[in-house]
């Protein structure tokens, strides 16, 4: 850095920025090391910005942000921002590797059923997806698949070019697969535990992801053979725990969040779904299931609290009708409570530990 930058309105537009601390990840860029190059072209002023999470549905909101800031230090310059994500393979059980071309393996789940994990997940993917992150969703519930309703996919069976790998559906840019695609909808599933375990990891290791940056796994409930089975031979990065704000459905979140802990699955954080009922019709919010459960659960397990999302029937209706909220209705109350979500979650991920093992080169000691 020349020295007169550091003097000049460069070096104070420099610090000032580098101290912004960004209200998602709760960083600031110095610390995020996230300004990669500033310089001045005539009044405006150049950021080049990387952020460790999506930044697709961002840029405008940093952009005020920081022209907020520019301003408050006196500076009159038009920043132009230049926004990039780089989103990071974090670490994951010490006893596993982390996946080739998968960066991190997020694990929606719930001790409780029917509390929204699909909805929850299914939403997650596609707003990380619509705000430009490459994402798969893998549907876990080997015995209520619900993703391919919820993507629209119903019917379409997903094929493979070489026999071995099977490619998997798209939906709304993420890459979807569900053992609901591959089996008859109509027949009764008589599964066995070695059978399950089994379905779950050639679901993960037969379809042909690609390169992906998160890939979402839909649990079904409880604390059963499948959780088992993703905490022993899925590299996790993160579980996202679902509850609603019932005290039962608080007692199993709670279950579920030791069994993670005991299997050392880190868990990013806890999310209230049906947290305030939206009368659809006047607006009306009402807490039909009690309040701040979540919040509390969190406090008290030493968790995030990563959101809480409203109990709209409009939720239900877009998810079954294959569109779900994400990109139904992505600017409404309820979208935004998702989008908030996959912020505050993407953040948490953020701010955990990288895989150490992309991060030095692998010695090999040859032998002579
Ligand atoms: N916030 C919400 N507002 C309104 N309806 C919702 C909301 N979240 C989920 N639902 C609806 O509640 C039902 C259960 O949700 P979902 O299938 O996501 O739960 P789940 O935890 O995955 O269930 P399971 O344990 O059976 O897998 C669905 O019909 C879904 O559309
Ligand atoms: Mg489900």
């Amino acid at each position: 850095m020349a020295a007169t930058d550091i003097a000049g309105p460069l070096g104070v537009a420099r610090q000032a920025l580098l101290a912004y601390v960004d209200p998602w990840i709760g960083r600031s860029l110095g610390e995020l090391g996230a300004l990669r190059d500033l310089r001045l072209d005539g009044s405006r002023l150049l950021a080049s910005i990387t952020l460790p999470v999506p930044v697709g549905d961002y840029r405008t909101e940093l952009e005020d942000a920081l022209s907020a800031v520019l301003a408050a230090a006196g500076l009159q310059f038009a920043l132009q921002l230049q926004l990039t994500a780089d989103i990071a393979a974090h670490a994951v059980q010490k006893t596993l590797k982390p996946l080739e071309q998968i960066r991190n393996v997020i694990a929606v789940a719930s001790g409780k059923g029917g509390v929204g994990k699909s909805t929850v997940a299914v939403n997650l993917a596609l707003t990380w997806a619509a705000a430009g992150a490459r994402v798969g969703l893998l549907d876990a519930d080997i015995y209520g698949p619900s993703q391919p309703l919820m993507l629209g996919l119903t019917g379409q069976r997903p094929t493979s070019v070489d026999g071995k790998r099977i490619q998997p559906l798209l939906a709304y840019g993420v890459k979807a697969m569900s053992i609901g695609m591959l089996i008859d909808p109509d027949q009764p599933m008589v599964w066995r535990g070695p059978m399950v375990t089994q379905a779950l990891t050639q679901l993960l290791s037969d379809t042909d992801w690609g390169e992906l940056d998160f890939l979402v796994v839909d649990m079904p409930p409880g604390t059963g053979d499948i959780q088992l089975t993703l905490a022993q031979r899925v590299p996790v990065a993160g579980a996202v725990i679902v509850t609603t704000p019932q005290d039962i459905a608080l007692a199993d979140a709670r279950k579920g969040l030791k069994m993670f802990d005991k299997v050392a699955v880190p868990v990013l954080g806890i999310v209230e779904n049906m947290s305030l009922h939206v009368c659809s019709k006047c607006g009306h919010e009402e807490a039909i299931f009690g309040e701040g459960g979540g919040e509390r659960l969190a406090g008290e397990c030493g968790t995030l609290f990563l959101g809480k999302l409203p109990l709209d029937a409009r939720i239900r209706a877009e998810a079954d009708g294959g569109r779900p909220t994400a990109v139904a209705a992505p600017d409404s109350a309820r979208g935004r409570a998702y989008r908030d979500l996959a912020r505050r979650t993407a953040a948490a991920l953020a701010l955990r530990g990288r895989d150490r093992s992309s991060l030095f080169p692998k010695i090999v000691v040859e032998e002579t």
